[in-house]
C-alpha cells in the first residue's frame, strides 16, 4: 500500500461512518463534509489498515469500472469492514470473482433477470402482495408492517423464483440477519454461514435427477449435471441468490413506506397519478440509499483517479451510500423530489460489472407494493414517532427491524369487495 499524499495517515478517520444526521433517511453527515473537503482521502478500518475512500460520484464510478481494480476478497491484501465481513466475504460467490470467470458465471445466471422475464411474473408476484394485504386485513391493525409485508413479500418471491421451500423462511432469514449484522461477532457468522450452507446444500441435492421450472433447479440441470459447475460452487451462488433477492428490497419497502408516510404531499402525488410510481422507485432507491456498505474493492495495479496515485495493493471504498448524495449530481439531496430528473443516475444498485443483477425484478416489486399499499391500506399510520423507529443502523443494508402501524381496516375491507367486484 502507498502513504497517502494528500492525508496525514494519522488522522485517518475510522471507517465505517455511522448514520449520525439529524435526518434517518439520510447517509452519514461525513460523506459530504469530505466530498467538500478531501474528497479522496485515506480512512482507518477496523483493524488498523487504512484505505482509500472516494466520496465524488463520478470517482466512484471511475473505480468501480476500472479494470485494475478487483472484487476477489480471497486476495491477500482485500480491505474488510469488520471480522465479520471477513468471515463471510471469504466464502466466494461469483460477486467476488473479476472477469472473465465472473462474466461467465453471471451470464449463465441473466435469463432469469431480463425485464421480459420479470414482466411476466408480474402478475404472480401482484398476487402475492395482494395476499399479503388480505392477510393484514383479516387480522386488523395493529401489525408489524416489516414482519408481515416488508419481508414477506420479496421472500416468498425468492423463494418462488429460485425454488426454495418458504415454510423454511424463518430459518434462513434469521441467519441471514445475523450475517448482515456489522456488529455480529465472527463466530455467530461462522455459525450461521455453517448453517446456511448446509440448508442450501440440502435444497441443491433434492433438485438432482428430475427436471425441474425454478431458477436452482434449471441451474442444477443446466450446469450441475453436466459437470460445467461443480456443487459447492452451485451452493455458493445460491446462497448469494437467496439473501440478494429478499433482504435488499424487503428494506425497501419498509423504509420507503416510512418516508412516504413522512412526506404526505410527495405520496399525494403518486396517489395522484400512478404512472409516476416508478420514477418515484428510483428516488427511494436514491434517497434512502440502503446499500450502506456495498463497495469494497482492492486495486491490482497502479492507476489514478483525479490525479490521485493508487498503488497496487492498496484497499479501496467505494460506497454507493456517498454518491446518490453529491449535490453536484443531485441537486439538494435531501429533499425527496419523486419526479425527480435523473434519479435514475443512482448508485444504489452499485456500477460496472457487478452492478446488481436482481435490479429489473426489485424495481418490479417495489413499483407493485408503492402503487396499491396506501389504496389497499386506507389511513395507513405509523403507531410510533420517528425517533423511536427500529433502523438498522448497523446493517450491511439499511432498513427497519420493525414498523409498528395501523390503518382504517373498515375502509381497507370495502376496498377489498371492491376489488373482488363483490359490490
Ligand atoms: C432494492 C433491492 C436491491 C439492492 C439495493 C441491491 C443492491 C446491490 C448492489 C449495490 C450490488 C453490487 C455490489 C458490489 O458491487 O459489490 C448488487 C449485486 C447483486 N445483486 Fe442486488 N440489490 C437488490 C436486489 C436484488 C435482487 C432482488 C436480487 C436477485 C436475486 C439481487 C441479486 C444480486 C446479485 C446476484 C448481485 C451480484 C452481481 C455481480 O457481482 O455480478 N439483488 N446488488
Amino acid at each position: 500500500m502507498t502513504d497517502s499524499p494528500m492525508t496525514n495517515e494519522e488522522a485517518a478517520p475510522n471507517y465505517p461512518f455511522s448514520r449520525d444526521g439529524a435526518c434517518p433517511f439520510a447517509p452519514p453527515a461525513a460523506y459530504q463534509r469530505l466530498r467538500d473537503t478531501e474528497p479522496i482521502t485515506r480512512v482507518r478500518l477496523y483493524d488498523g489498515r487504512q484505505a482509500w475512500l472516494f466520496t465524488r460520484y463520478a470517482d466512484i464510478r471511475a473505480v468501480l469500472a476500472h479494470p485494475a481494480v478487483s472484487a476477489e476478497t480471497l486476495a491477500e491484501d482485500f480491505p474488510f469492514l469488520n471480522p465479520a465481513d471477513k468471515v463471510s466475504k471469504r466464502a466466494q460467490s461469483f460477486q467476488r470473482w473479476d472477469d472473465p470467470r465472473h462474466a461467465e458465471r453471471r451470464r449463465k445466471l441473466m435469463p432469469y433477470f431480463t425485464i421480459k422475464r420479470v414482466e411476466q411474473m408480474r402478475p404472480r408476484v401482484r398476487g402475492m402482495i395482494e395476499h399479503y394485504y388480505g392477510e393484514l386485513i383479516d387480522a386488523g391493525p395493529p401489525a408489524d408492517l416489516v414482519e408481515k409485508l416488508a419481508l414477506a413479500v420479496p421472500s416468498t418471491v425468492a423463494c418462488d423464483l429460485l425454488g426454495v421451500d418458504y415454510a423454511d423462511h424463518v430459518f434462513f432469514e434469521t441467519r441471514f440477519a445475523v450475517r448482515l449484522n456489522r456488529n455480529s461477532s465472527a463466530e455467530q457468522v461462522r455459525a450461521a454461514n455453517a448453517e446456511l450452507t448446509e440448508y442450501v446444500d440440502r435444497v441443491l441435492r433434492s433438485k438432482y435427477g428430475k427436471r425441474n421450472e425454478d431458477l436452482l433447479g434449471r441451474f442444477v440441470n443446466d450446469h450441475v449435471e453436466t459437470g460445467e459447475v461443480s456443487h459447492e460452487d452451485a451452493v455458493i451462488d445460491a446462497n448469494l441468490l437467496l439473501l440478494a433477492g429478499h433482504e435488499t428490497t424487503a428494506n425497501m419497502i419498509a423504509l420507503g413506506t416510512l418516508a412516504l408516510l413522512e412526506h404526505p404531499e410527495e405520496l399525494a402525488r403518486i396517489q395522484r397519478d400512478k404512472t409516476l410510481v416508478p420514477q418515484a422507485v428510483e428516488e427511494l432507491l436514491r434517497y434512502l440509499t440502503i446499500s450502506q456498505s456495498m463497495g469494497v474493492r482492492l486495486a491490482k495495479d497502479d492507476f489514478e483517479v483525479a490525479d490521485c496515485p493508487i498503488a497496487a495493493g492498496d484497499g479501496l471504498i467505494v460506497p454507493v451510500a456517498a454518491d446518490n448524495y453529491d449535490d453536484s449530481v443531485f441537486p439538494s439531496p435531501h429533499t425527496l423530489d419523486l419526479t425527480r430528473p435523473g434519479a435514475r443516475g443512482h448508485l444504489t444498485f452499485g456500477y460496472g460489472v457487478h452492478g446488481c443483477l436482481g435490479q429489473p425484478l426489485a424495481r418490479m416489486e417495489l413499483s407493485e407494493v408503492f402503487a396499491t399499499i396506501f389504496d389497499w391500506l386506507p389511513g395507513l399510520r405509523t403507531d410510533i414517532p420517528l425517533d423511536q423507529v427500529d433502523f438498522k443502523k448497523d446493517a450491511v443494508f439499511y432498513g427497519l427491524r420493525s414498523l409498528p402501524v395501523s390503518w382504517d381496516n373498515d375502509a381497507a375491507r370495502a376496498v377489498r369487495r371492491q376489488g373482488k367486484g363483490d359490490d
